[in-house]
């Protein structure tokens, strides 16, 4: 049988929407094709149109100018900044759009009983890019602990490293530096972690606490005679970690993983270094207008006696998760940069090995599973059965509103 090409419309031609999610379209073109992008930037806009082959009067400025329209594709996908996937993502729901909005839903509490409300007398599929639920490193995790295997769960321990380049990149020196203009670390960082975590153990969290704070990315750090930008002759050049040309010329994960294409639509030496000597990418890690956390931690009591603690820090060599699940029968050890998962019998003392061999790039292939999926299910009429639900994505964004909450409150029981 022929399969349905679906049709789709990009809000937000940035990092995640034109390379993370609109690429599949491109690799994969009998099922998918993109047909309208809506995005400010000329440049990212007329590469995107180009690549999609798009009509012209599809390529547009802002989300608005799409959404006035009557639906005209079968896909729409919200991948603007934090504060602006609300907006677009009530209108595509009156529309009748099936949706895929970036992850965090929104930076606002108040926002969250707005789109339960609304998702109320919505049929369409409403998807949430937790990219997470998709990764062969979690679905094995999830798979060996529903088979009872280590017995009832009864304590986690799991680790967001960020990683201190990536730390450098997107919460000191970019677009979620600043908890004002975009949102707090523990929710645009780690609301993926808690979405794991209700999603491996099927249990609600009952409270939490936190504490944690900006540590090191700060003016008072900075080194003497820093300079404001790393290209202005800084003396600290070949003693700093954060020296950012090093990391964008040299770092592996800068060349493979899309971190230049942010600094730069031209992806030169020259035109790196220009972006960096006069974009927010070059400057200082003493000196940008950031405030997120470089570290926090987070205790979750949940139900049953479950309990998590959950730890995320920019003071890491790698990007990668680390879980370690203590169960009344046994032990599963998991890092997911390895590709490595140990499970323990207590009984018998065996330990088994799983070595997977999952992309290095994309969230260890996540991002195009996820979109393989989505697309399958829009094909075969089966949104509702879509793993990964935004109205269902609340209760993983309370936590790290809670847990930011207790942190700005000395560490305070927040009940959930
Ligand atoms: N799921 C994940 O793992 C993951 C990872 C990183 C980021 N994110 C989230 O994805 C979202 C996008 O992040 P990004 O890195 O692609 O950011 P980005 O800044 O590269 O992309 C956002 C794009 O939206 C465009 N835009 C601004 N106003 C617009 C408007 N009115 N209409 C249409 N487009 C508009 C911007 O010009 C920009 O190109 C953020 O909410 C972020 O938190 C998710």
């Amino acid at each position: 049988m022929k399969r349905k090409q679906i049709t789709a419309i990009l809000l937000g031609a940035g990092n995640r929407g034109a390379e993370a999610y609109a690429s599949y379209a491109l690799q994969n073109p009998v099922e998918l094709k993109f047909v309208a992008v809506a995005e400010p930037r000329k440049e990212r806009r007329e590469e995107f149109q180009k690549k999609h082959e798009i009509e012209p009067e599809y390529a547009v400025e802002s989300w608005e100018d799409i959404l006035k329209l009557p639906k005209f594709a079968d896909f729409i996908l919200i991948c603007t900044q934090d504060h602006m996937h609300m907006e677009p993502m009530i209108k595509a729901m009156e529309l009748g759009y099936d949706i895929l909005v970036e992850k965090p839903i929104s930076p606002k509490k108040e926002d969250l009983i707005l789109l339960k409300e609304k998702s109320a007398q919505y049929p369409g599929m409403l998807s949430i890019c937790h990219v997470l639920r998709y990764s062969p490193f979690f679905r094995k995790i999830k798979e060996l602990v529903d088979s009872g295997i280590i017995g009832e769960m009864v304590n986690i321990q799991h680790m967001e490293s960020i990683g201190f380049w990536h730390m450098a990149h997107s919460f000191v020196r970019g677009n979620w530096r600043n908890s004002k203009e975009s949102s707090p670390i523990i929710l645009a960082k780690t609301c993926h972690d808690f979405d794991i975590l209700l999603w491996l153990t099927g249990k609600k969290c009952l409270r939490v606490s936190s504490f944690g704070s900006l540590r090191l990315f700060t003016p008072q750090m900075a080194p003497q005679g820093a300079t404001k930008r790393c290209t202005d002759g800084c003396p600290h050049r070949n003693d700093c970690a954060f020296y950012a040309p090093r990391f964008y010329m040299e770092h592996p994960k800068a060349i493979v993983d899309g971190y230049r294409k942010v600094v730069s639509i031209d992806p030169t030496t020259e035109g790196l270094l220009e972006a960096l000597k006069t974009g927010p990418y070059g400057r200082c890690v003493y000196a940008c207008d950031n405030d997120v956390a470089d570290h926090q931690v987070v205790n979750m009591e949940m139900e049953d006696g479950l309990t998590i603690s959950f730890t995320v820090s920019a003071f890491t060599n790698e990007c990668e998760r680390i879980i370690t699940i203590h169960g009344t029968k046994g032990e599963i050890r998991g890092r997911m940069e390895e590709d490595s998962i140990e499970v323990i019998d207590f009984l018998t003392g065996d330990k088994t090995h799983y070595q997977l061999n999952t992309p290095k790039v994309g969230h260890s292939g996540s991002d195009s599973m996820m979109m393989k999926e989505l697309i399958t299910l829009i094909a075969q009429g089966k949104q509702q059965e879509n793993i990964s639900n935004a109205v269902q994505a609340i209760d993983s964004h309370l936590i790290a509103f809670a847990a930011e909450e207790s942190r700005l409150n000395n560490g305070a029981v927040v009940e959930l």
